[in-house]
């Protein structure tokens, strides 16, 4: 089926390895509309370290309003290299990158982990994994709720206090029983850590346990997040839909790349669910400082991303070809005889 709508794109390419997995994302995108009949219009937009650096601006106003009219936002990735000094750490993240989750709303980041043939596991015996973890996107210790007191003192106190708020584990919990109603398997697994976080840990068990009363065919599933990272090494199979707290899901979406094959394979979306603002898609992983510049960074995170921000604009087939060559590729190529930029062109050989 053709769609011969146009698809109205944001591209933040942003820094390191950014710029070069974001251009193998968008062949692919060119290519796939010019399959299936759709036209892609794309607005570059420069932000990011090396952008703040020269210019100042780590995301204005400005800016914002204009990246809210678009359908979607494709991202690469911001940030500097963590062993360096010349930008202190955390301001492109929260400037940029958390300030966008959070005006245009993400409370969903999305973040599918699947083991393709080919691919190579740490594991010795990867089997088949195939689960999706359902991030909360907007609070948790990353609202920014915190500061300093008594600086440079020796009573000088931090503090990120973890933000949770009934309406955002309701609509977050809500979504990953939905999905989890549509999977084969219809297995839905709590990550928290209830034993100690007791406060946001009741509020957590306590909507998922009024949620599931509605979805008597979900299987539901509870493990604290030290022992989801045992279970994630141990038996990834347990796994199909994961839902879990913004800062656990962090971690363990790092962790879920890993064991897939590398987290240059891992996509996430960033989701408005509500439909009010544009949802955003980028690889799991950064910048790469360390490989940035040396055409050595897996494009294929950038190029899945590709694909989940076709499925969420309501382009399913377009988003399906982009996966199935993936998938050919990936078991036809090893990675690892590839540059970025061949990946790239094998995955467009592959779409048909
Ligand atoms: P990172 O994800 O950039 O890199 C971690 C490791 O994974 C590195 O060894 C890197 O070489 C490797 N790697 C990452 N992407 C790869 C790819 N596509 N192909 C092959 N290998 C890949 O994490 P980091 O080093 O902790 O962070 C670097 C910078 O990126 C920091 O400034 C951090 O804050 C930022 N960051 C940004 C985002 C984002 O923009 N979404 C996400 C994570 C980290
Ligand atoms: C990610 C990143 C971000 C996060 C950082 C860069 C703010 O690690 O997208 O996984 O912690 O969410
Ligand atoms: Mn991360």
């Amino acid at each position: 089926m053709t769609d011969t709508r146009t698809l109205n794109l944001a591209v933040i390419a942003g820094d390191g390895i950014g710029p070069e997995v974001v251009a193998q994302a968008e062949r692919v995108l060119d290519a796939v509309a010019d399959l299936e009949g759709f036209t892609i219009d794309k607005t570059p937009y420069s932000l990011g370290a090396e952008h703040w650096l020269q210019t100042g601006e780590t995301l204005s106003d400005e800016t914002l309003a204009r990246l809210k009219e678009h359908d979607a936002i494709l991202f690469g990735a911001v940030g500097a290299d963590p062993r360096s000094a010349e930008i202190p750490s955390g301001i492109i993240e929260r400037e940029v990158l958390l300030k966008l989750r959070f005006a245009f709303d993400h409370y969903i980041n999305l973040r599918p982990a699947r083991f393709y043939p080919g691919a190579v596991s740490p594991l010795s015996h990867p089997g088949e994994i195939d689960f999706i973890v359902v991030r909360e996107g907007t609070e948790g210790p990353y609202a920014g709720n915190g500061g300093v007191l008594r600086a440079g003192t020796e009573h000088e106190v931090a503090t990120e206090v973890s933000l949770n708020t009934a309406l955002g584990v309701e609509r977050l919990i809500r979504y990953a029983f939905q999905l989890a109603s549509t999977r084969e398997r219809k297995k839905l697994a709590l990550i928290h850590k209830t034993n100690v976080l007791v406060n946001a840990g009741q509020l957590y068990s306590r909507i998922f346990e009024e949620i599931a009363a509605e979805y008597p065919e979900v299987h539901t599933d509870y493990c604290h997040i030290d022992a989801a990272t045992i279970y994630l090494t141990n038996d990834p199979q347990r796994f199909d839909v994961i839902v879990t707290d913004n800062l656990f899901g962090d971690i363990i979406t790092d962790q879920a790349g890993a064991i897939t094959g590398g987290i240059g394979l891992a996509p996430c979306g960033n989701i408005n669910a509500s439909g009010e603002f544009p949802s955003m898609f980028e690889p799991v992983h950064g910048s790469a400082p360390d490989i940035a510049g040396q055409n050595k960074a897996n494009p294929i995170a950038a190029v899945l991303a590709g694909a989940l921000l076709l499925r969420h604009v309501g382009l399913p087939a377009a988003a399906q070809r982009i996966e199935d060559a993936v998938e050919h590729v990936m078991a036809s190529t090893p990675q690892t005889d590839l540059g970025t930029d061949e990946v790239g062109q094998a995955i467009i050989d592959r779409l048909t």
